[in-house]
């Protein structure tokens, strides 16, 4: 796998790959890789000839300073976990590749970027929007790999994609966990023994929403009861938890049409998302429900 660190080098790579006639996977990252991302990679080899994986702490999604500056940087480490995975290119811009001096545009999606993480985290999806929209274009990708763990952040880029007519098809791929059912996500790193022995309640609480509003209880009162669950295990503030339609993440207050329940609350200082369908049940939520 070769490392690359300028937009002209990625633009030559690509250039041949297009005359060679292969085609060409993304899968964006800000580094620090787990299980989740090289499962995004795996996918991407397996439908494409030729894979990037890009690598780039984005200041511009950041809204909380401290946040963007205890984001971990593991390059090193994350080059060596993609050597067995055959991507072909680690795309690493610095700041100056990705905004030089003068950049002023700035890539806003309306809609499905206005509640949830958009509302508790102002300008965070513009940022995400922005890179992912150069990141696309600077790797030229057929395709594009996001983990269905940022749900609203695949629904924002799946709107520029449609929107601004680019070719590259976005494909989301189903969360990674744990064997506890924690979500995979680079921030667990940051959660102390005891808080990481308390984060599962999170899936917990939102497969038990979900096996209620099945089984025709209120979202209201599943809601209400998966907040209860959450505190009660010692979660820290609830920035929300809500259930929103699918794909369009209007809220809906009945389970008449498809939908998810969203989460994101604190724990030990680290602020930790998740997201299930409410109306497939996942293989935990089948050996929780009752048997008929
Ligand atoms: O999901 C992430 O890691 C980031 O939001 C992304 C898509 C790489 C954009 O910086």
């Amino acid at each position: 796998m070769k490392i690359i660190r300028s937009k002209a080098e990625l633009r030559a790579m690509t250039e041949d790959w297009r005359r060679a006639g292969d085609s060409i996977g993304v899968v964006p990252t800000m580094g620090a890789l787990h299980a989740g991302h090289l499962s995004l990679v795996e996918a991407a080899c397996a439908a494409t000839d030729r894979v990037i994986v890009t690598l780039f702490v984005n200041p511009k999604q950041f809204n909380n300073p401290e946040d963007l500056a205890k984001y971990p940087r593991t390059e090193e480490s994350d080059a060596e976990k993609l050597t067995p995975y055959g991507a072909d290119v680690l795309y690493v811009p610095d700041g100056a590749q990705m905004y030089p001096e003068g950049f002023a545009t700035t890539i806003s999606v309306s809609g499905v970027s206005d509640g949830l993480c958009g509302a508790t985290r102002p300008g965070h999806f513009d940022g995400v929007a922005t890179v992912v929209t150069k990141l696309l274009l600077q790797t030229d990708a057929d395709q594009a790999f996001f983990g269905e763990k940022d749900y609203q952040q695949l629904q924002v880029v799946r709107r520029i994609a449609e929107d601004l007519d680019l070719k590259t098809r976005i494909i989301g791929c189903p969360t990674i966990r744990e064997s506890d059912g924690l979500a995979m996500s680079s921030r667990n790193l940051r959660l102390d023994d005891r808080a990481r022995a308390t984060a599962p309640v999170i899936r917990e609480a939102l497969s038990r929403a979900a096996i209620e509003i099945r089984e025709g209880v209120s979202v209201e009162t599943a809601l209400q009861s998966a907040r209860s669950r959450l505190t009660d295990a010692g979660m820290g503030e609830i920035d929300y938890l809500e259930f929103r339609g699918d794909p369009d993440l209007a809220i809906l207050s009945t389970a008449d049409r498809p939908g998810r329940i969203f989460v994101a609350a604190w724990l030990d200082g680290v602020r930790l998302i998740d997201n299930v369908p409410v109306h497939e049940a996942s293989q935990h939520e089948r050996r929780l429900e009752p048997a008929d």
